[in-house]
């Protein structure tokens, strides 16, 4: 039996340990958090995030061996292995603010650690870091001569918010990288033992220190790049009458190419893609490496600017004005199936809007509270309406801004009649059947496709 505790009970640190739970009973698993709030909700029947299938979990485990604790020190002594899972945001001040990772919650981690151990242990990376990270810590971690000896593992974690549940228990690779000495094997076998539990073998790769925090940036950067390549695509699909759509599954049936990741949308959100490509950008130029630097950089900078598109899109569509409209938005978290907001476009969205002064009304099955979290103070502008149908009552325009089935599910025919008209519909996500809505009398804007409107003139196509 094994003492497995993870610092950090967040979308990352609360998964994954509940899955570890599941799938080894033998060993005792401790989330720990400095957030007593978040600790206090995990260990009550309404959990601190919304991930489908984890409630199940939780409950099978909790209290049997599934603990939460805020009691960091105690649990730190007492463990063989520790997780670390905080969070390693970008920097907001000082040197590489902007792009690179703030690792002061990582570092102050890796102290609390080396203060509270009485025995050797191995320290997981799990957190998103910066490649060669794993040496700072050890550093830290070998400072004190007390005898102790730690092993610094890397074992990224690839989990999607959503899908992390069945992320977890169906990974397509676990990956673990450590130092190449014997230790450094040993423990390496250690953790591959506790994944083993439920992931094949073949699916568990190893790799040196260095690789393993690559791969993590890389993955991210790479899933990252599709989106914003297929979204470059879709502005100029909208100015040619090629649908993205179309375009997305011609490419994507070329094995090379393969057709997930390529759904155009008003962009990416969430914590993770952003952070990490400019984190990556970061390193790059660090290392002098501009050119690199450059060319990762121009993911993000695609999808800033597919958000102000759209955003500008709305705004000529409607006349060149949207001041006292009233503008629902249909979804405010990053994506569908979780109540994270975290980079969420609609976010981006409805700031942009304010600033038109139009008059926001925001919809959402399971965000609204993160949502209102994240404005701030522009959050006393925004109408929080749950009910999609009384959101969209008397609004100028519907913008879908996360791909909620609910929203697919929706009487059109109904938000039509209770809308101002002309009445617009901007799919951000390419979720709903353009062609029945506008029949219905809606003016169409979908991502990457020829808008559909009632309305006379059409802009010039290229003129030869
Ligand atoms: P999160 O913000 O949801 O959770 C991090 C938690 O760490 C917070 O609850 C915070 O209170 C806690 N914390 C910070 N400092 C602490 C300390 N000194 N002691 C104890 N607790 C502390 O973050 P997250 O989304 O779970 O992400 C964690 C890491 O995992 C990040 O590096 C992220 O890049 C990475 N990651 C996230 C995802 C995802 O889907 N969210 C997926 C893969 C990897
Ligand atoms: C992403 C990665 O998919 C995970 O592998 C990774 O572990 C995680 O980041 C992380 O490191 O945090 P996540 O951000 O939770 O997971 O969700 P994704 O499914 O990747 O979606 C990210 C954003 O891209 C969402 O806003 C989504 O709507 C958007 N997206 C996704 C598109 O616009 N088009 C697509 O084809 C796919």
């Amino acid at each position: 039996m094994a003492n497995i505790v993870c610092i950090g009970a967040g979308h990352v640190g609360g998964p994954t340990m509940a899955v570890i739970a599941k799938h080894c009973p033998e060993h005792r698993v401790t989330v720990l958090d400095i957030n007593e709030a978040r600790i206090a909700a995990w260990q009550s029947d309404n959990l601190p995030i919304y991930e489908p299938g984890l409630d199940e979990i939780v409950r099978a485990t909790r209290g049997k061996n599934l603990f939460f604790s805020t009691d960091i020190n105690r649990n730190i002594a007492e463990a063989d292995i520790i997780f670390v899972s905080v969070n390693t945001p970008t920097k907001t001040f000082g040197q590489g603010a902007g792009k690179a990772s703030d690792l002061q919650f990582v570092e102050k981690t890796a102290r609390q650690i080396l203060e509270n151990s009485t025995s050797s242990k191995i320290v997981v990376e799990k957190s998103t870091l910066p490649v060669r990270t794993a040496e700072a810590i050890e550093r830290i971690l070998n400072s004190s001569g007390n005898g102790l000896h730690f092993d610094v593992v890397s074992n990224p974690e690839f989990l999607a918010e959503g899908t992390a549940i069945t992320d977890m228990e169906n990974p397509n690779r676990v990956l673990i990288g450590a130092r190449e000495t014997h230790s450094g094997q040993k423990a390496i076998e250690t953790i591959m033992d506790i994944y083993a539990h439920w992931v094949p073998r073949k699916r568990i790769i190893t790799t040196n220190l260095w690789s393993s925090e690559l791969s993590k940036l890389a993955a991210n950067a790479f899933l990252a790049q599709r989106i914003s390549s297929i979204n470059a695509l879709s502005a100029l699909c909208e100015k040619t009458e090629a649908d993205v759509n179309e375009v997305a599954h011609a490419i994507g049936l070329d094995e090379r190419i393969g057709s997930r990741f390529l759904r155009a949308s008003v962009g990416f959100g969430g914590s993770c893609f952003k952070k990490d490509i400019l984190n990556l950008v970061y390193l790059c130029e660090h290392y002098g490496l501009n050119e690199v630097g450059a060319y990762w950089e121009q993911v993000v900078k695609i999808n800033d600017y597919q958000q102000s598109r759209f955003v500008s899109n709305m705004i000529s569509s409607m006349f060149n004005t949207i001041a006292g409209k009233h503008i629902t938005i249909f979804g405010a978290a990053f994506k569908a199936n979780t109540g994270d907001t975290r980079e969420s476009p609609a976010l981006a969205v409805c700031r942009a809007l304010l600033e038109e002064q139009a008059e926001v009304v925001m919809t959402d099955p399971h965000a609204l509270e993160n949502a209102a979290r994240d404005l701030g103070e522009l959050a006393d502008r925004v109408r929080f309406e749950p009910d999609p149908y009384a959101a969209a009552k008397n609004a100028h325009a519907v913008a879908i801004l996360t791909e909620w089935s609910d929203y697919v599910d929706l009487d059109y025919q109904q938000v039509y009649r209770s809308m101002i008209k002309p009445a617009f519909i901007f799919d951000g996500r390419n979720i709903l059947d353009h062609a029945q809505l506008f029949a219905l009398g809606f003016n169409v804007y979908a991502i990457g496709k020829p808008a559909l409107t009632h309305f006379a003139n059409k802009q010039p196509h290229l003129e030869l």
